[in-house]
C-alpha cells in the first residue's frame, strides 16, 4: 500500500521524497524535521537532521541530478531514532575516503557537506559505486 501526496510517497513506515530540484530539497527538509518531530526529537536536533538531509539531497541534484531520499524511522533496542537514505543512480563516487575529507570537492564546493553530514548525524554509511549510482544511509536517535 503506498499514498502519493503531493509528490511525497508513503510505503509503510518510509516517506519517499523524490528529488529533482531545489524545491525538493526543501521538502525533504520539512520531512524530516516533521519526522522527527513526531519521533521525539526536540530543540536544535531537528535543525541539525534538517541540515544533514538538505547536503545530501543537494548532492543528488548536483552530481546526479535526480534521486530520492526515503525517510523512516528506526527502533533498536527501545532506542528511537530516525533514518535518513538517499539514493541516486548518478556517476558513483570513486574514493569514498577522499569524498568524506573535510574540503574535498569535485565541484568547486566547500568540500564539507558529507562531512559536516556525518559529524551531524550518529551513525553515517555511504555505499557507491562508479556508474551505478550512491547510496548514503545516516541515522540519528532521540538523546
Ligand atoms: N551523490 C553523489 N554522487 C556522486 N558524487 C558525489 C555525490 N555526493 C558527493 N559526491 C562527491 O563527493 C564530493 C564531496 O561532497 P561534499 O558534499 O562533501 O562536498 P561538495 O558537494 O563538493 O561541496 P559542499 O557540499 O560543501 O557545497 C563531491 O565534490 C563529489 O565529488
Ligand atoms: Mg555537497
Amino acid at each position: 500500500m503506498s499514498l502519493l501526496v503531493n509528490k511525497v510517497a508513503i510505503v509503510g513506515d518510509e516517506i519517499h521524497v523524490p528529488i529533482s530540484s531545489d524545491a525538493d530539497i526543501v521538502i525533504a527538509r520539512q520531512q524530516g524535521r516533521a519526522l522527527a518531530e513526531r519521533i521525539g526529537f526536540t530543540g536544535s536536533s531537528l535543525a541539525v537532521v534538517a541540515t544533514a538531509i538538505s547536503e545530501v539531497a543537494r548532492n543528488i541534484i548536483e552530481y546526479a541530478k535526480r534521486g530520492e531520499i526515503v525517510l523512516k524511522p528506526v527502533n533498536q533496542g527501545g532506542r528511537q531514532g530516525l533514518t535518513v537514505m538517499a539514493r541516486d543512480q548518478g556517476p558513483g563516487i570513486p574514493d569514498i575516503a577522499l569524498a568524506m575529507q573535510d574540503g574535498y570537492s569535485t565541484a568547486k564546493g566547500l568540500g564539507l557537506g558529507l562531512p559536516g553530514a556525518r559529524r551531524l548525524m550518529d551513525e553515517f554509511e555511504i555505499i557507491s559505486k562508479v556508474g551505478r549510482g550512491t547510496t548514503v544511509t545516516m541515522k540519528k536517535w532521540v538523546r
